[in-house]
């Protein structure tokens, strides 16, 4: 791939003209790509007037459903809505407790609470930083109705072993599969393996919206027609018809023309990311084995990662971040706070959690997107050695004075 990001070849020319080198994340070179294809539909969408919901919609959720290998879609506005709109519609609500894993964003957990129940969180794997089937069975206790897997960073866990420990114990599996579009688990997709998959449509998510949307997937027809009827003030039928107290978590269409145009694309762009990573590990992995503290994350062999992050481990971690920045790297941290120690959440913390803990304070986003060039690896791979021994340095220097 050429660069088609528009951004300076010579870097070193950029770092010296004080601009950034290599942004985080970049996503109008994508909307680019997409608009020719999409821009007839989208004008007629907005002369025509059916702003929300409507066959663009319904059109998007069928092929969505398809995308994620499950029969049923339901288009919404968010990722976190998603995710508590189901668990309202499982029924879990006061008195019960849903198994989450501490290394999340706090909209995994924050809709366990919105919804009324407890959350209940679980440990992380030192290798993938994802829950295990061990650290969610020391979570389960007889009021445990549900766990909420995450596939963070763009990786699925060992899923076989995780839904048969949760089947074992009678709780429902939903998946957090706002990172994950397209990434498998022995050849199967996010969202297909439990009750319901969650996914966020954020921009900057592999597969994002021009704004805030988001979605279900189930294999449960009357799961997903109480989740939209939930999502639409709880209609039935008739626009003044109501079965229940719902919200309005509806998908636009505007929205939704977008990501059937991109979802065409969502491959290529998911191909190129996971060509990324590679680059990074097998430029990287000299590092990781120097004695400079980098650590690179785990991919199990039976995962598709899909690398919506490219997440490594560093000490010095603030340092580090410091010297990327003067070279012209933007990096990212997800996340620097563990749930449990989220103030809202904190008192939901029963327990030490050492790995989530402790890998809180390491994690480090590298830059991550489809129009990366290989040039803008090579510059990131050539430059973290230096930043992390700037680091140590620095910080052997302030424990001397
Ligand atoms: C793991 C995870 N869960 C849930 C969400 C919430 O999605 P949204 O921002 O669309 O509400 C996000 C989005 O950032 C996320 O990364």
């Amino acid at each position: 791939m050429g660069d088609v990001t528009g951004m300076p070849v010579n870097l070193e020319a950029a770092v010296a003209r004080d601009v950034t080198a290599v942004p985080f994340t970049e996503l109008s070179t994508m909307a680019g790509e997409v608009w020719p294809e999409i821009e007839q539909e989208f004008l007629a969408c907005m002369l025509d007037g059916g702003y929300i919901g409507g066959l663009p919609v319904t059109a998007f959720e069928r092929k969505w459903a398809a995308y994620c290998g499950t029969d049923h879609a339901v288009g919404l506005a968010n990722g976190t809505d998603a995710l508590e709109l189901c668990l309202i519609a499982l029924g879990v609500g006061p008195g019960d407790e849903v198994v989450v894993p501490a290394n999340t964003f706090i909209a995994t957990a924050a809709a366990v609470v919105r919804a009324g129940a407890t959350p209940r969180f679980a440990d992380v794997s030192e290798d993938t930083l994802l829950m295990t089937p061990d650290t969610l069975a020391e979570a389960i206790t007889p009021r445990t109705r549900a766990v909420i897997i995450v596939h963070l960073y763009g990786q699925l866990p060992d899923m076989t072993s995780l839904v048969a420990t949760a089947r074992q114990a009678g709780i429902a599996v939903i998946e957090d599969a706002a990172q994950a579009h397209g990434a498998e688990w022995n050849g199967r997709r996010a969202g297909s393996f439990g009750e319901a998959g969650c996914f966020s449509f954020y921009p900057a998510k592999n597969l994002g919206a021009f704004g805030d949307a988001g979605a279900v997937v189930t294999p449960r027809q009357e799961l997903a027609d109480r989740i939209r009827s939930l999502a639409n003030h709880g209609r039935s039928g008739g626009h003044y018809e109501h079965d229940l107290i719902g919200t309005n978590s509806r998908l636009d269409a505007l929205q939704a023309i977008l990501l059937s145009g991109k979802l065409a694309h969502l491959d290529a762009w998911t191909e190129r990311r996971i060509a990324i990573a590679s680059r990074y590990r097998e430029l990287l992995s000299a590092c990781e084995f120097a004695g400079t503290g980098l650590k690179l994350t785990h991919t199990a062999p039976l995962a598709r990662h899909v690398y919506h992050l490219f997440v490594v481990r560093v000490p010095h971690r603030e340092s580090v971040r410091a010297e990327l920045a003067k070279a012209g790297i933007q990096t990212g941290v997800h996340y620097p706070v563990p749930c449990t120690w989220q103030p809202p959440l904190r008192r939901f913390a029963d327990r030490p959690l050492p790995v989530a803990e402790q890998a809180a304070g390491e994690l480090l986003s590298l830059p991550m997107f489809p129009h990366m060039t290989d040039r803008q690896v090579d510059y990131v791979c050539e430059s973290l050695p230096e930043a992390l021994r700037a680091a140590a340095a620095s910080s052997e220097i302030a424990n001397v004075q």
